[in-house]
């Protein structure tokens, strides 16, 4: 099996992008041949500042390897590094339809968020298909907010194994029931752009002054408060054990707990969690050349693939 993801290197890393994505990613890598790659073509859409692309895209590495990509396993690489993709990418524009693209949710959102509305915003998705299609990928390991971009990426394969016979394989999402979401600090998805996260390698006091700025209601100290829909538990959940997190809801319930209280347990579990991860970042640092290698690597045998997918699509559609 071949399981394949990106992730753009548009800002630093939050821990809605590692239980969403990261960590999925990493588990796959047990499972099957595994290509991971930072998808700078992609962020161009929003980055536009050189020094910002090429800084971010070094620490996207640099925080995936820390948090346990094996570069023995998987091909961690630049999606730059495989310029056959906006070949790939012309390609299925050509049958991609209008109509299905401007149903794309992450468009419009982007839209309303006020980024300019240009045309490889828009074409987004076409490129994400390409990246995909170009490796034969069988998996591909996101949060839930890109499942519509795996649904288009199979539209347009479909699209073209009926005009050009079997060219593609219809890749399936993997998405972590368990952390579909994560939520911000004000309960809303946790995003770079809504300024409602929680870096995953922030430093210690500013971690901890995001953690206590969670939003809560204005239940008292004493009073019982309702865990359901609590960021502060959702939050807990992803890093505590079940007996700490049925402990902590026990304790929501039977008030006298205020919500700083929880907050600065939520705080120690989390730092806990990323201590191992924070001790590996240093140790990688100290090699200025190691995560050139890697990618070098990577992008070595991504190309390999993509080489070989070309050549098919080129044949199938009349380029050779
Ligand atoms: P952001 O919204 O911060 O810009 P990206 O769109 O770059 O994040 O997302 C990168 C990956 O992380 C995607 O697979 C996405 O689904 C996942 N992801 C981002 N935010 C979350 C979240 N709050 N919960 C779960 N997964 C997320
Ligand atoms: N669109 C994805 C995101 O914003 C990044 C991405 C680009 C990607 N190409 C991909 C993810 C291919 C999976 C597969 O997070």
């Amino acid at each position: 099996m071949r399981i394949l993801s990106g992730i753009q290197p548009s800002g630093v890393l939050h821990i809605g992008n590692y239980f969403g994505m990261m960590r999925p990613a990493i588990e796959l890598q047990k499972e099957g041949e595994t290509f991971y790659f930072i998808a700078d073509y992609h962020a161009l859409t929003s980055v536009r500042n050189p020094e910002a692309l090429r800084e971010n895209s070094r620490q996207v590495a640099l925080d995936f390897l820390a948090c346990g990509l094996d570069p023995e396993r998987a091909a961690l690489f630049r999606q730059s590094d495989v310029p056959q993709v906006t070949e790939l990418a012309w390609i299925l524009s050509t049958v991609a339809p209008m109509g299905l693209l401007e149903r794309a949710h992450s468009y419009k959102d982007k839209l309303a968020r006020g980024l300019a509305s240009t045309v490889g915003l828009f074409s987004y998705p076409v490129l994400m298909a390409a990246d995909i299609l170009i490796y034969d990928s069988d998996a591909v390991p996101v949060g839930k907010d890109q499942k519509q971009h795996i649904e288009i990426t199979r539209d347009l394969a479909v699209k073209v194994n009926e005009t050009f016979g079997q060219v593609f394989k219809l890749p399936e999402p993997r998405i972590n029931p368990d952390t579909q979401v994560v939520p911000g600090l004000d309960g809303q998805k946790m995003s770079k752009s809504y300024g409602n996260n929680i870096d995953i390698f922030g430093d210690e006091k500013e971690t901890r002054k995001r953690v206590m700025s969670i939003v809560t209601d204005s239940t008292p100290v004493e009073a019982p408060k309702d865990p359901e829909r609590s960021t502060i538990i959702q939050l807990y959940s992803l890093f505590a054990s079940k007996d700490e997190l049925a402990d902590m809801r026990e304790r929501f319930k039977k008030g006298g707990t205020g919500y700083g209280d929880f907050k600065k347990e939520l705080f120690e579990k989390l730092w806990e969690y990323f201590s191992p991860m924070r001790k590996r970042r240093e140790e990688i640092l100290r090699d200025k050349s190691y995560i050139d290698k890697v990618l070098a690597r990577g992008a070595k045998r991504a190309n390999g693939i993509a080489d070989q997918v070309m050549e098919r699509v080129r044949t199938a559609v009349g380029l050779r």
